[in-house]
């Protein structure tokens, strides 16, 4: 209020308009004013947020979403799944009740995550589309928006795309089918540590993500993979890159790429149309024992599920897997003889045979 006071006194002096006397009368006068002008910014304040709704292709909710859960008139916030409702068009079909349901037949490997995403539903408008089987989407989500990037983009940190597409399109980074590319062509460099969510990765790119080190990669799709989705480049054999919801169409060759140590662990993940969801690199440089834990994942038109390289010391464990025939139960493991450099690993074989395959060929179920 001081402020105020010496404020006007000042330009009053400089207009020469009042005197001394005058001041406390005008700052009398300004204090009156003041509460008037605060209490109608704070109503107009409030009525703009009620109003607030998200718009089309907004998310609504997901795990910490914390945001506004309404859509606009004409829009209904859809579950996608635990981390990403989104705004579509037309009104609901089903109900919250069925969601909630939905969220206690989620498997037992996430129980700490189950309660969160319980909570968070609860404050979402109802849902349209209930995806089979329980956590994992098989269709891509609509994207709420398109940045080509002209470089890789390097994140630190989190980065959170709020569903929207990137891609190298026009650029160097663009897909280049046969060609060896490298890092310098990804979309999303990772740091060791960095985390990524609600992301499409468009068509137009050579390679999705490159981690760096231990990272998590969560609700990230790919709508047609080039060279490799995601490239995991950790060295320490205690690190870990998550992988978790999110899906990938169309990959000629590989999924994800193991190239560095420690493990990599995908869950409720969705791939169609791909040569192999995962492979450990079998004629890298740098040799070292990898490994995979694979939980709730659907497969739709696959040669294989991963590939691993028994002789490098590198081991699978795979649980809750279901696929459409393709890869078979047999065929969603299996092992190769990994090489140096410059060599092409041979394949020794596939199945629940094999010490390094954890998994039981009979209990891969469909989707
Ligand atoms: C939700 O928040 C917790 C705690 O901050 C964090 O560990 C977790 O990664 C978050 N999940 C998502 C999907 O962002
Ligand atoms: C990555 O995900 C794992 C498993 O959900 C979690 O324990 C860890 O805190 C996450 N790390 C980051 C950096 O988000």
């Amino acid at each position: 209020m001081s402020n105020w006071y010496f404020g006007i006194l000042a330009f009053d002096k400089r207009e020469g308009y009042i005197n001394v006397q005058n001041g406390p009368v005008l700052s009398l006068n300004v204090m009156a004013i003041l509460p008037a002008i605060s209490l109608v910014s704070v109503v107009l304040y409030l009525s703009g947020n009620a109003l607030a709704a998200v718009p089309l292709y907004g998310q609504c909710g997901g795990a910490n979403w914390t945001g506004e859960t309404t859509c606009v008139s004409g829009a209904t916030c859809s579950y996608s799944n635990e981390y990403y409702s989104q705004c579509v068009a037309g009104s609901a079909t089903t109900t919250r009740a069925t969601t909630t349901s939905r969220s206690s037949t989620s498997t037992s490997t996430r129980p700490t995550t189950t309660s969160t995403r319980a909570s968070t539903t609860t404050t979402s408008a109802p849902t349209a589309t209930i995806p089979p089987p329980a956590g994992i989407t098989t269709v891509l989500p609509a994207s709420a928006g398109y940045t080509a990037l002209p470089t890789a983009s390097i994140i630190s940190g989190h980065f959170d795309g709020r569903m929207v597409k990137y891609d190298r399109k026009g650029s160097s980074g663009a897909c280049q089918e046969q060609d060896e590319t490298g890092e310098a062509e990804a979309v999303f460099i990772l740091q060791s540590g960095a985390s990524i969510s609600n992301v499409i990765i468009g068509k137009d790119q050579a390679e999705g993500i490159h981690c760096r080190g231990p990272c998590n990669v969560t609700n990230v799709w790919w709508e047609d993979v080039c060279e490799d989705a995601i490239t995991i480049k950790q060295t320490g054999s205690g690190d870990v890159t998550y992988i978790n919801g999110g899906g990938a169409f169309n990959a000629e060759d590989k999924v994800v790429q193991h190239n560095g140590a420690g493990r990599v662990s995908i869950s409720n993940f969705f791939a169609s149309s791909f040569g192999k969801l995962y492979r450990a690199c079998g004629n890298c440089d740098e040799r070292y024992a990898r490994h995979v834990t694979i939980s709730n994942v659907c497969l739709r038109g696959g040669k294989e599920g991963v590939g691993i390289n028994s002789n490098f010391g590198d081991t699978a464990t795979l649980s809750n897997v279901k696929t459409d025939g393709k890869p078979s139960g047999s065929n969603v493991c299996c092992t190769y003889e990994g090489v140096a450099s410059g060599s092409e690993p041979d394949k020794i074989g596939c199945g629940d045979g094999y010490d390094a395959c954890s998994y039981t060929a009979s209990s891969v179920g469909s989707c």
